[in-house]
């Protein structure tokens, strides 16, 4: 059987490679999709979805109300889309959504995604254990910042094109079990985390994984010449502008729905009283390449977590 992912298989590579660069769109206005409401969505517009995400893993949803944006119609919008097994501890449903916001103080002003600091390129949840990886999440923008607060967002089935295009040998290095090592994270003396050993790309039902975080402290990277390589080749791609990299500045009402895509974050500034506030989830599931009729969802824990919040290690959004 014909593998696009197997280093070996140079015609099933081909042929997926020109399917995928012949739908992956250089705008993000291709993969925007308007919804009248959140929670109770057409079936024409969870085609739409279901049509952005395939074609760049990626959909950016726009909606009429603004005010519509909650944790129940994001969790039933997920379900529409085969989304059902939560990334998250606690089973009572909307303790799975995060509230992304400046908080000053506790433990989840630790964390960058809390604060008004820029976020480094990554993959959600680049520190879950293998076989609870995040193949999803969605993203959505109750209030923006006065200024900033762009996301760059790219499909990593692009990365993978350009890394295996320029040297098969550094798909492979990034491929290794044991590439990229996320320490535990600890605090006062108890492990909040254990820490994560994995690969960079890795291949899923089928489907492509990537596990990535761009940042220079507190990642340990295997030793290798071509790992190396791999890795400064993957920070040129990331650094320079390419015609497949969005940005994005979430307005009240828009959110992303993706296939884990790579994405950052620049700083922000909030004006008095009107901070940024985005919810997020993520989920265990890739979108469904079509739309289903309503599920029940289900809770996926990781042991010895109390809360998404706090498995928050460092860049979320
Ligand atoms: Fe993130």
């Amino acid at each position: 059987m014909s593998d696009p992912f197997d280093l070996s298989d140079t015609p099933a590579y081909r042929s997926w490679r020109e399917d995928k660069l012949g739908r992956s769109p250089t705008r993000i206005d291709a993969l925007t999709v308007p919804l009248k409401t959140l929670g109770a969505p057409t079936k024409g517009e969870l085609d739409a979805i279901c049509e952005a995400v395939a074609r760049g893993n990626l959909a950016l949803i726009r909606c009429a109300d603004p005010s519509g944006i909650e944790p129940g119609a994001m969790l039933g919008l997920g379900r529409h889309l085969g989304l059902t097994r939560l990334d998250a501890n606690l089973c009572a449903d909307e303790k799975a959504v995060s509230r992304i916001a400046v908080r000053p103080g506790g433990q989840t002003g630790e964390y960058i995604p809390y604060t008004d600091r820029p976020l480094s390129w990554h993959t959600d949840g680049y520190y879950n254990p293998q076989g609870s990886e995040v193949r999803a999440w969605m993203l959505f923008c109750v209030r923006d910042a006065t200024s900033g607060g762009e996301n760059a967002l790219l499909d990593p089935e692009l990365v993978y094109i350009r890394l295996r295009d320029q040297d098969p040998a550094m798909i492979a290095a990034l491929m290794e079990p044991d590439a990229m090592t996320v320490p535990a994270n600890a605090a006062e003396g108890q492990e909040l985390r254990a820490a994560s050993t994995g690969p960079v790309f890795s291949v899923i039902d089928g489907h492509l994984n990537m596990r990535y975080s761009a940042r220079a402290r507190n990642i340990q990277w295997r030793e290798g010449q071509t790992l190396d390589a791999a890795r400064e080749c993957l920070t040129g791609l990331l650094s320079r502008p390419d015609v497949y990299i969005f940005r994005h500045k979430l307005r009240p009402g828009e959110g992303y729905v993706s296939n884990n895509v790579l994405h950052n974050r620049t700083g922000f500034t909030d004006a008095a009283g009107a901070d940024r506030l985005l919810l997020r989830i993520r989920y265990l599931d890739r979108v469904r390449a079509r739309p289903s009729s309503e599920q029940t969802g289900t809770c996926h824990a990781h042991p010895g977590l109390d809360h998404p919040d706090t498995t928050v290690q460092d860049e979320e959004r």
